[in-house]
């Protein structure tokens, strides 16, 4: 089954059962395994997702340079230089309080993009009045979203990492109340390697030649989390990882 049929199918099942007041998809590669376009984007909405996040492979896409003008649903990365099409956070509202949903991304390993420390923080400091910020830090190190964690501990409600499509067991509420987890994993081909047909990797691996990667056939894997957040301070009380699997 494909990414995008495999989330509609599971949200199906675990929405009723968890009510959640949120659904945030990072969603950067919904068409296929590469990019973001309307029709991807009104899929998961109709699947029950509200927000939708974005990364390294936001503009893949082209389409979406237009859509992510017209759609405060969809966040991109905050710290590009210059100002390109779109936006780096939004504020949503439940019940009365105003979320705000952050997308930054890392750079060891990954972009030339501006500082993702001082880009959340300055955001912050405009921001102050909302409680409950969660942040999707879109890194390829775990050293980096650690220490992303660390520098955002009691300031917001949660940093959340994705991009390297593998769920970390580090889940957990810092001290100062900021839900982490480094990774929240992927949801698309459980047997290819990031999603992608194994035996192109390996060749492109093997060889060091152009090769064209497809997205893998065979079952699916689903990964998320789950946040309790204070409705008070915006605090993190607990994270727990959902993950499902697709049967043979
Ligand atoms: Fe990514």
């Amino acid at each position: 089954m494909e990414g995008q049929a495999y989330t509609e199918r599971v949200l199906a099942e675990i929405l009723p059962e968890l009510q959640p007041d949120l659904v945030i998809a990072n969603a950067e590669n919904a068409v296929h395994g590469r990019g973001l376009n309307r029709r991807a984007a009104e899929r998961l909405y109709e699947g029950g997702v509200e927000i939708i996040t974005l990364g390294n492979h936001a503009w893949d896409q082209r389409e979406l340079m237009e859509v992510i003008e017209e759609d405060t649903r969809i966040v991109r990365p905050l710290n590009y230089p210059g100002r390109p099409p779109g936006r780096g956070w939004t504020v949503c509202k439940v019940g009365q309080r105003p979320v705000m949903v952050v997308n930054v991304m890392g750079r060891t390993f990954l972009s030339q993009l501006d500082c993702p420390f001082q880009a959340v923080d300055d955001l912050l400091s405009v921001h102050r009045d909302i409680r409950h910020v969660i942040v999707d830090f879109h890194a390829e190190v775990t050293s980096e979203k650690i220490a992303m964690g660390w520098h955002l501990d009691g300031r917001v409600s949660a940093v959340l990492g994705t991009h390297t499509h593998v769920p970390t067991a580090d889940e957990r509420v810092l001290p100062k109340g900021t839900g982490y987890i480094t990774d929240v994993g992927m949801v698309g081909p459980r047997d290819g390697v990031l999603g992608m047909e194994r035996e192109a990797v390996l060749r492109r691996m093997r060889t060091q030649l152009p090769t064209r990667f497809t997205v893998a056939p065979g079952p699916c894997q689903f990964h998320a989390v789950l946040l309790d957040l204070s409705d008070e301070t915006g605090r993190a009380l607990s994270v727990s990882r959902i993950a499902r699997y697709e049967q043979d």
